[in-house]
């Protein structure tokens, strides 16, 4: 990706707060309803993209950067299968090339422009894209969330945003022990970190923890909203980095995502996904479809006021220590073995990059 505006630290001993993104990896810019035959524009990393439907549904993503005068063409409209800037009304099709201008004379040509377009996939309810070198995205996997359409799962989604580097929030999604800060919503409780497993572009963190929440019952799902219901128990509780995504298992109760869209150095966007399994109801899974569907959808959403909670207060904290690291850069006085995997994790990756 030969873009000079990505400040990236490349350096083994680089910053891990400064380091950039490896931009060779599917990332998460939306959620699928999100996108309409109305243009959205998102940041990557710094870089602009608009999305839009053309005509069949299909998803395409380009720099959000007209050709003419490089105003953000997200503020135009999608006419057809083209986008259409706001400003003189120039359209640029799908391919990213100048297809038309309402004031083009007779013996003028189009110019020859090139727009941006990046490889785009829409999948499991959200959009994946690859900012990297588009020969290579056939090359690498995205995650998927296979949960999102299954029907064993409900499923909850909030998002994330916040004023700090994209280290931050994954270094407090591995780090169990903060557990402390949510005391309030009884997220998990006494954890312990037994394994820690690195692995090219993942690292697997194994704890033993305490649950409140156990999915055993047709009504478990009111714990959720009466504490009285809830007791602790032991649960094998596992927090994954899939570069640059996060997944987490609780038990066999929940599995939980977080979906990575870093913006900036400072800035960084993320979707929280919390399922919560019926894999503990077989008779449920003999019923038909329509009315499997009915509950999944029903129920959609039953996790959202835990994780706004959840957001809320993680936001708070990392918020704080990038600004800390802005005013007075120190290195933290860290325990946990796991944030050295991940910070060596993140920087191997932004090695990867080549300019
Ligand atoms: S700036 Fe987009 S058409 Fe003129
Ligand atoms: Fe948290």
């Amino acid at each position: 990706m030969p873009d000079t505006r990505v400040a990236t630290s490349t350096r083994s001993h680089a910053d891990v707060r400064q380091v950039g993104i490896n931009p060779n990896h599917w990332y998460v810019v939306a959620r699928s309803a999100e996108v309409t035959n109305q243009p959205l524009g998102v940041m990557l990393w710094q870089h602009p993209i608009v999305l839009y439907r053309d005509r069949a549904g299909t998803i395409q993503a380009l720099a959000d950067r007209c050709p003419h005068r490089y105003v953000k063409l997200s503020r135009g409209q999608v006419v057809g299968d083209a986008i259409e800037c706001a400003y003189h009304g120039w359209q640029v099709d799908a391919q990213g090339h100048c297809a038309a201008i309402p004031y083009l004379e007779a013996q003028q040509k189009l110019p020859n422009c090139r727009v941006r377009r990046y490889p785009v996939q829409e999948q499991d309810g959200f959009i994946w894209l690859f900012p990297g070198e588009p020969a290579r995205s056939s090359q690498v996997a995205l995650l998927g969330v296979p949960e999102w359409d299954h029907l064993n799962y409900i499923a909850s989604v909030t998002t994330i945003d916040c004023q700090a580097h994209f280290s931050f929030l994954i270094e407090n999604l591995m780090d169990m022990y903060h557990g402390h800060l949510h005391q309030n919503y009884q997220a998990w409780a006494d954890p312990k970190l037994q394994e820690l497993h690195e692995d090219g572009d993942r690292i697997d963190a194994y704890y033993q923890a305490q649950s409140y929440y156990r999915i055993d019952k047709i009504w478990s799902v009111s714990q959720l909203f009466f504490p009285a219901l809830r007791r602790l128990h032991p649960e094998p509780l596992t927090v994954s980095y899939t570069y640059p995504h996060w997944t987490s298992t609780l038990g066999e109760d929940f599995k939980i995502y977080c979906l990575f869209c870093p913006v900036g150095p400072t800035h960084t966007r993320a979707y929280l996904l919390h399922f919560t399994s019926l894999h503990a109801f077989p008779n449920l899974h003999k019923l038909p479809i329509a009315f499997r569907r009915f509950v999944k959808n029903s129920l959609f959403g039953s996790a959202k006021g835990l994780l706004d909670g959840l957001v809320r207060q993680d936001v708070e904290m990392l918020e704080d220590e990038q600004q800390a690291y802005l005013t007075q850069p120190e290195p933290p006085r860290e325990l946990n073995r796991a944030l050295v995997s991940v910070q060596r994790l993140i920087r191997t990756q932004a090695e990867q990059v080549y300019y």
